[in-house]
């Protein structure tokens, strides 16, 4: 795996003329040209297929500098994440209840699904009625990927285009992020894309909290499937869902978190980037620490 994606780091170099970033540890192609004293060592003037020059660039200096400070070492780069005993949060059904003899026991609370592989599981999904989105659907939307994939994205919920077609992140958003995904060396097809919501909110609205509440076992058991070394929440609504919390997405992003026991990064939703593209320079920051993460989970580093 490491030898395809140095494979494509080099043939886009030679390609593209892209720079070669070295972000915490590792080498990526970036475009832009990140602040002094950030961590991120540019070589040459760079593109990435997603983002433009112009992207977030002010915004980007002046967040570096600020960052500068947050970070412990001066070698981390602002979108390195690290476990921190006040920021990260921890999300697991497991919890300690008295047994027999009083004594303190991890007992993992059970929802119905555990016999369920990926197949009954996708099947049980398309007839779902647990909660008044069934009525609205065209589709419910599973998620589709590689069922080995080592690395889950998850986002909000489907839109109308996911709705008709019955996948996710199909629309707009979801054609940005095929293109930051390949900007990392990962396609499609050997990651895998689920939502917090399985069926599409009217006009698209925020989930609400039954909503949530009701497909809340389906990503539980699908990501438990899964078995990923990472999961990467897509925004606002899929970060504090996943890890219960009304911290805000800015917050979220600067820590690593668990996802019962999964490490959890979070960034922005590409929608967010859509509409403002500032956003897209630290969200490539997050996309090369996912990739980062998962190139350290796969070679057992
Ligand atoms: N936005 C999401 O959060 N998920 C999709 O599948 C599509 C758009």
């Amino acid at each position: 795996m490491i030898d395809r994606y140095r494979k494509y780091l080099l043939r886009r170099l030679m390609t593209s003329g892209d720079t070669l970033y070295r972000v915490g540890g590792s080498a990526h192609s970036a475009e832009g040209s990140p602040a002094a004293g950030t961590g991120i060592e540019r070589s040459s003037e760079p593109a990435s297929p997603w983002l433009t020059p112009e992207d977030g660039r002010a915004k980007q200096e002046r967040e570096s500098i600020r960052g500068a400070a947050l970070f412990s070492s001066p070698a981390d780069p602002p979108g390195k994440r690290t476990e921190s005993a006040s920021g990260t949060i921890r999300v697991g059904s497991s919890k300690e209840q008295p047994n027999l003899f009083g004594e303190a026991e991890n007992v993992t609370l059970v929802d119905g699904l555990e016999g369920l592989d990926l197949v009954a599981l996708e099947k049980m999904v398309s007839t779902c009625t647990k909660c008044p989105l069934c009525d609205g659907r065209t589709r419910a939307v599973f998620g589709e990927g590689d069922p080995r994939a080592k690395i889950v994205f998850v986002g909000e919920a489907p839109g109308k285009n996911e709705d008709l077609e019955g996948k996710p992140f199909v629309g707009r958003a979801g054609q940005l992020l095929t293109k930051i995904l390949a900007s990392v060396g990962f396609t499609r097809e050997e990651v895998y894309i689920a939502n917090v919501l399985k069926c599409r909110p009217p006009k698209n609205r925020d989930p609400k909290e039954e909503e949530v509440m009701a497909c809340k076992p389906y990503l539980k058991r699908q990501i438990e499937l899964l078995n990923p070394a990472l999961i990467c929440a897509l925004g606002r609504v899929a970060a504090q869902n996943l890890l219960e919390t009304n911290a805000a997405l800015s917050v979220l992003r600067k820590n690593i978190h668990f996802y019962e026991g999964v490490k959890t990064l979070v960034t922005y939703h590409p929608a967010a980037l859509l509409r403002n593209p500032n956003l897209k320079r630290p969200a490539w920051e997050d996309i090369q620490e996912a990739r980062r993460i998962y190139d350290e989970a796969l070679n057992g580093i």
